[in-house]
């Protein structure tokens, strides 16, 4: 008797484990989604224990769905993204994607390391815009999914050349994405270099908590602990200035929504055609930054051990954009918190190192999280 008590325990036990490896299995879902430039390309669906899906691709290790509730408990997918790989290749590739080398302009696509000047694509008016057109957004990355880790986990890294897109030194990238049960996107970013170069690492995604594809974000209530922005000029590049925000349309310590100032006379909102600049964090607080969308209740917060924001507000889309369901991305329909450096660092010696020498590591981690109010 008590043999068959053992046997039943032992049973019991491993049909437990099997099961816990089984549900484990079915978090993150791989499957093949294209081909580019003879490497593979997967879809990568992460369900969390709440059942809400996160789709990563490894082409530019980016973010394509992200499908949280609403205050109802009505769900919906709340990032830019395209139903099939040929749609993602053709549309604008900067959607949910990792970019770099370097994130945001390098002004005339030109800077200066050790005396030795280096030349970039120019991509963006006279200037070098997100590591070029080449940049890590349009590469396929290696793709591991972490099967022993607490949540569903996909570590993406590439191995970028020396001189890709113009920049010195081979550099190890990682962009490893964790889905948590309480909703929250942690994006952890390793960076190595075997020659002393420059970097800027972010991610690209565009979030509407209305839905993506439904209507504008002029109406989301946004707040950035950050008490001063970087001023730029008509081509967005740095003037140098740190301008305090205090008492101007920039000033979103507390909650304003994008649309209240976003059309006045004042020559930032002029020079980026609404907000397209970066804040610099206080760091004062664990939360860097929220969006409230007071119709679906759905509440964002973004953490961050980066310097800063680009706050984007989709000044440049115009509906030619199709994205998933078939939806038009028009005029503001998407907003972009992209923690990272400031843009033109390499070239302002007073704002904070993206130099990163060879034996040291960059290691910075981003938290997106999602709930209602
Ligand atoms: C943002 C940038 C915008 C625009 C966009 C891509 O990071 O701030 O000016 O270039 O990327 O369309």
């Amino acid at each position: 008797m008590k043999k068959i008590n053992q046997i039943l325990i032992l049973l019991s036990a491993a049909l437990f484990l099997s099961g816990c490896n089984l549900s484990k299995k079915e978090t993150v879902k791989k499957e093949l989604f294209g081909t580019y430039k003879g490497s593979e390309v997967y879809l990568l669906t992460l369900t969390n224990k709440a059942g809400n899906v996160l789709k990563l691709t490894n082409f530019g290790a980016r973010i394509t769905w992200l499908e949280v509730p609403d205050k109802d408990g009505n769900k919906d997918n709340i990032t830019f993204g395209f139903d099939t790989f040929d749609g993602m290749i053709a549309g604008d590739r900067y959607y949910g994607a990792v970019v770099g080398r370097y994130a945001n302009r390098i002004a005339m696509g030109k800077f200066t390391l050790d005396g030795v000047e280096y030349s970039l694509p120019i991509n963006n008016g006279p200037n070098s815009l997100h590591g070029g057109p080449e940049g890590w957004h349009s590469v396929a990355w290696n793709t591991e999914i972490l099967e022993k880790a607490e949540f569903p986990t996909v570590k993406f890294t590439y191995a970028s050349p020396d001189m890709e897109a113009g920049y010195p030194g081979n550099m190890n990238v990682e962009a490893t994405y964790t889905w948590t049960d309480n909703n929250e996107i942690i994006i952890d970013y390793m960076l190595t270099t075997d020659k002393k170069t420059v970097f800027n690492i972010t991610n690209h995604a565009y979030f509407n908590l209305h839905g993506a594809g439904n209507g504008d974000i002029l109406d989301h209530q946004l707040v950035i602990k950050g008490s001063k922005f970087v001023p730029v000029d008509t081509f967005l590049i740095p003037t140098g200035e740190l301008r305090p925000v205090a008492g101007t349309p920039f000033d979103f310590t507390t909650s304003h929504t994008v649309g209240e100032r976003i059309g006045e006379a004042y020559d930032q909102l002029i020079f980026g055609k609404g907000y397209d600049h970066t804040f610099i964090f206080d760091n004062a607080e664990e939360v860097d930054a929220t969006v409230y969308e007071p119709v679906s209740g759905r509440f964002m917060e973004v953490i961050s051990d980066q310097p800063g924001v680009q706050f984007y507000c989709g000044n440049f889309l115009n509906g030619t954009m199709i994205g998933h369901g078939g939806k038009p991305y028009i005029y503001r329909s998407g907003l972009c918190l992209e923690t990272g450096h400031y843009p033109d660092s390499p070239n302002h010696p007073d704002f904070p190192t993206t130099v990163l020498n060879p034996g040291d590591t960059y290691k910075s981690k981003t938290i997106y999280r999602f709930t209602v109010k």
